[in-house]
């Protein structure tokens, strides 16, 4: 006889998954044989750099790390990361106190909400927003209060315009630039208006700093822990996911605050016992060797901007071009919901975008594209929206 299976509260409150019912869409569309278009997704399509895979083999025929790897990670690994702060950002970092191995940011982004969050708590997370900060918050039993991220205010959220209860019950905040999905980037000034807000009403800061390695035009994005008081109020995720085309290898650090990055690493200790050692070989020597495949990377995707961007020119689709990250958040055209135009250019010309939407209430009105196909693709897939004569 079978029992009754039930779930948890706990998986109850998790959000849905917005983008499966997308996927499976694109899925059966490329099935009936169309030629799909994919710009949807947030997968990095380049390799990881050859040193990196070269160390990995060569590291999988150490017995050292066969065994169970020491459980907060290698103190190289460590070392690696804040080494490479200190000469990309200026940013010291105590290796052994303020460095916490991550099984790539995304786990980092749920764990905080439960290390820092108690039910009643709220946590204050950018509308639109990456889903998974919503994730943790649910997990956490806590709530959550959007900052709208609004293009008049460069996507940058209004501390001013946010319900003061809502402040006062705060005790944790996401921010997450160069940003996913607008593309926006912060500058200093910003990031000093934050750490005043955040002392002042005792909200600590998770800076997701995913995109960190990608800004455009010249600029390097700036890091929160460049901020002086930043590490008294925060931690910053950052991940080898897009700096090295290693999403699949599943590396991430949270930097930063000793305080929260020992409670990181103490729920860790009882959720996992850190990555394979020769991953964390590979992760170290991706951080320390030669960094001309970053900003060669950088240089593909600004290219691929360009050309998208002139494709959009070339049919009227006017958007603001990204600053960062590999995101092109574009307006839809009047008389159309996110959600009817992605569908419309999936079913009419098999093109798929993310509908803006998905990311929060104020992402209606926009789509995002991801800058992870070659410049022909990007070209040929804004020449068949444009066939559709939506734009003039
Ligand atoms: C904004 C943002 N944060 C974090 C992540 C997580 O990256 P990973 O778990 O691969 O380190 C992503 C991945 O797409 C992202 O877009």
């Amino acid at each position: 006889m079978s029992i009754s299976i039930q779930p948890a509260e706990r998986l109850k409150t998790l959000p849905e998954q917005f983008f499966a019912a997308l996927v499976a869409k694109a899925n059966a569309r490329a099935a009936t044989g169309a030629d799909v278009i994919n710009l949807g997704q947030g997968n990095p399509d380049l390799p990881t750099p050859q040193r990196i895979v070269e160390k990995l083999k060569e590291a999988s025929d150490n017995p050292l790390y066969h065994k169970y790897p020491p459980f907060r990670g290698f103190p190289f690994l460590k070392e690696a990361v804040a080494r490479r702060y200190k000469e990309d950002y200026g940013v010291e970092l105590d290796p052994a106190t303020e460095v916490a191995i991550l099984f790539g940011g995304k786990t980092g982004l749920i764990e905080i909400s439960q290390c820092l969050l108690n039910p009643g708590d709220v946590c204050l997370v950018p509308d639109p927003g990456y889903p998974d900060y919503w994730s943790g918050v649910a997990l956490a039993g806590a709530e959550m209060a959007f900052m709208p991220l609004l293009e008049q205010n460069g996507f940058l959220p209004d501390y001013e315009a946010l319900d003061a209860g809502a402040i006062a019950r705060a005790k944790l905040m996401f921010l997450n630039y160069p940003n996913n999905p607008t593309a926006a980037t912060a500058d200093r000034s910003f990031y000093e208006e934050t750490v005043r807000f955040a002392r002042r009403h005792g909200i600590v800061v998770a800076s997701d700093f995913a995109y960190g390695a990608i800004g455009f035009d010249g600029k390097r994005p700036v890091s929160f822990l460049e901020t002086p008081g930043a590490k008294e109020v925060g931690v910053e995720f950052y991940t080898l996911s897009k700096t090295y085309n290693m999403a699949g290898w599943r590396v991430g650090f949270a930097l930063g605050n000793a305080r929260i990055v020992e409670m990181i690493n103490l729920i860790q200790d009882h959720y996992y016992c850190s990555l394979f050692g020769g991953i964390q070989e590979a992760a170290a020597e991706a951080l320390a060797g030669p960094q001309d495949t970053v900003s060669e990377l950088v240089r593909i995707y600004e290219r691929r901007r360009d050309a998208l961007f002139e494709a959009l020119d070339a049919i009227g689709w006017k958007a603001r071009k990204p600053a960062g990250s590999f995101f092109c958040w574009l307006p839809v055209p009047e008389g159309y919901s996110s959600m009817a135009f992605a569908d419309l250019l999936l079913e009419k010309a098999d093109v798929v975008v993310a509908p803006g939407n998905g990311f929060g209430e104020h992402g209606e009105g926009y789509v995002r594209l991801g800058l992870l196909a070659p410049e022909d693709r990007l070209r040929e897939a804004v020449r068949r929206v444009g066939e559709l004569q939506l734009f003039r």
